[in-house]
This record gives structure tokens, C-alpha cells and sequence, in this order.
């Protein structure tokens, strides 16, 4: 693995693997062992021209748990805000030897466009481009899936197992979410059956050939019992008023596709409940919903530092490409 810029990227074994690694790291999380010496005289550069907070942060703190030195830059307060350019940008951190860059762009490619143009030898992360994918995201949601629904007591995080046999609900504004496609092509990758759910306004035109089932009708998909059920935040800023706006209107949007505790109550014992955050409470999930003993977004969030602690291994350490290698362990 050379760059990591969409879930397409992973086949199975690849997917499974970042999985596995992540598992191992979490595992050394888990024993209070908080800095591995994997990436000592890396540099990481946290470019971020779109605001985050769990993205940008668990990418720092997974970068530092591997003692590589990281860089945080954001656009606001940057050059960017004088006119400076994309490629100018990513010279200039090429000048000072950046091995990783993880980019959050508004424009969907913008990764894609870093780690080909030939402007940077640093491995590029998509960190999440426009509409397009943010594949840590749908790891990270694969990493916590896998453990509460294949974890068993001799193997809590599920480790070499795929998602086969599983139902995921994945509602709300698919149009805008890339979540949503990052989730589709894993979960789809991994043997997972998905169903996509929204109203007709908010599923992007051509979602047909999604490896996936749409519904207009959540009551109906949550009586199928899925087994996780992912709610998606509801991108109002990214929505044209010109074309319309939100339609269904939000309270209209609530009654129809909104996660509450009536709707919660109606899914089988072990199913959970996923959202990437940040969640607009009160419009796409309720707060009784969202702080449910089913909800799992604050484990999502830690679950994440220890897959982009696994991702930045596997792209930096050398031995990407080789199916099985353990990361190194120590104080
Ligand atoms: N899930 C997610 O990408 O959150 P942030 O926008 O806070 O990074």
C-alpha cells in the first residue's frame, strides 16, 4: 500500500489486515503501552483544508503514539488564504521532508491529485475529500463493527474475520456522505449485506450500480433487524439553497428517517448503533438514541486512533505490501 485514497484501494486480505494491525495496536493501547517506537524520524503532515475534530486529532495522536513528529496545518491562518495553491503547498512540505501527508480537501480527487502529480514522494492519506470517501472513517466503523458482532471472549476484536453474514443499515443523507460511499465499498468488501436509507432528495442519482439495497422506508429496513445501524449526519452545509434546500423539511426529516428511542426499541438485543459524528442531535438521532447503552460513536472515536495508528504503520514502516507482517512492539 503505497497511498491510502479510497476503500477501493483494499481488497479483502488488505482490508482485513489494516484491521488485524489496528486490533494489535489497540492491544498496546490497552496495556498502557502509549508510545511504540515504530516511526521514530518520520515526519506526518496533518493537512487539513476543512475543519475536523476527531479526524485531525486521532491522526496527531496516532502519529505521535508511533513517535513519528507531526505538523499540523490548517488552512485558515496558512498561506492557502493568500491564494497560495495546492501543488505550491504540497512543495513546500515536500521541502521539508514530510513522509506522510494526511489532506482533508472540499474537492472530491484533491488526494487522488496530491499523490499523483508528482509534486511529493510523501505516502498521501485521504482524511476525507468532498463528497467523495473518507476511508479511515469506514475502517475505523468496520474495526468497531467487526468487534461487537464477531469479538468473542478468547478473540475480542474479531481478529481474521470478515463482516460476511452481517445487515448494515446505513440512513440519512447518503448524497453528501462520504462516509457513505467509503462504508459501501468496505462493508461490501468484507461480505456485509448493506441497505441504504434516505429519502429519494437525499440518495445521489445513478445509486443503482452501489453494491448495495435502498429504501425509502426506515421503519420497514429496521424491521428486517439489522444487525448495526449507522446514521449519518444530516450535511446541511453543503446543500444548495438555489436547488431547493433540505427537503424534507427537517422536522419532516426527523419523524421520517430520525433514530429515537421508539425506533431503537424495535431492533434485536445485539444490535448497535454507529454515527460518525459530529451529530446534529435532535434532528438525525436523538439524544436518548445517541446515549443509548447501543450506541457505540464515543468507542468509534477511540477506535479510531488505533486504526490510523495501523494505517500510518502500514504505509510508513516498509513492509506494506507484506500480508501478515506484526508492527513492532515496545516500551
Ligand atoms: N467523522 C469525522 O470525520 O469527524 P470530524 O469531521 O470531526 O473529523
Amino acid at each position: 500500500m503505497r497511498h491510502l485514497l479510497s476503500t477501493t484501494d483494499l481488497d479483502r486480505a488488505a482490508a482485513i489486515r489494516v484491521l488485524d494491525t489496528a486490533a494489535q495496536m489497540a492491544a498496546t493501547q490497552g496495556r498502557q503501552i502509549k508510545k511504540l517506537p515504530t516511526l521514530r524520524g518520520r515526519t506526518v503532515v496533518n493537512l487539513f483544508f476543512e475543519d475536523s475534530t476527531r479526524t485531525r486529532i486521532s491522526f496527531e495522536t496516532a502519529a505521535k503514539r508511533l513517535s513519528a513528529d507531526v505538523i499540523n496545518f490548517s488552512a485558515k491562518g496558512s498561506s492557502v488564504s493568500k491564494g497560495e495553491s495546492l501543488k505550491d503547498t504540497a512543495l513546500t512540505l515536500q521541502a521539508m521532508g514530510a513522509d506522510a501527508i494526511v489532506i482533508r480537501h472540499q474537492a472530491s480527487g484533491a488526494p487522488h491529485t496530491l499523490a499523483h502529480a508528482g509534486w511529493t514522494e510523501a505516502a498521501v492519506v485521504n482524511a476525507g475529500d468532498g463528497m467523495h470517501q473518507h476511508p479511515t472513517q469506514a475502517l475505523l466503523d468496520a474495526f468497531t463493527i467487526r468487534r461487537h458482532l464477531t469479538g468473542t471472549a478468547t478473540n475480542p476484536d474479531g481478529v481474521g474475520h470478515d463482516l460476511a453474514g452481517l445487515h448494515v443499515a446505513v440512513v440519512g443523507d447518503v448524497l453528501h456522505s462520504r462516509v457513505a460511499r467509503s462504508n459501501v465499498d468496505l462493508l461490501h468488501t468484507l461480505g456485509a449485506e448493506v441497505t441504504l436509507v434516505a429519502p429519494p432528495t437525499l440518495l445521489p442519482v445513478g445509486v443503482g450500480p452501489w453494491p448495495a439495497a435502498v429504501s425509502y422506508r426506515l421503519d420497514d429496513v429496521l424491521a428486517q433487524g439489522p444487525d448495526a445501524v449507522m446514521m449519518l449526519r444530516v450535511q446541511r452545509e453543503r446543500m444548495s439553497t438555489a436547488g431547493g434546500g433540505f427537503f424534507p423539511s427537517p422536522l419532516e426529516y426527523t419523524r421520517l428517517y430520525g433514530l429515537d428511542a421508539r425506533r431503537l426499541a424495535t431492533l434485536p438485543d445485539h444490535s448497535i448503533v454507529l454515527h460518525p459524528g459530529p451529530m446534529n442531535r435532535g434532528l438525525e438521532i436523538s439524544a436518548d438514541a445517541a446515549d443509548s447503552p447501543r450506541a457505540v460513536i464515543v468507542e468509534q472515536v477511540a477506535n479510531g486512533v488505533a486504526v490510523r495508528m495501523a494505517v500510518l504503520y502500514l504505509l510508513l514502516s516498509g513492509d506494506g505490501d507484506t500480508p501478515g507482517a506484526a508492527p513492532a512492539t515496545g516500551a
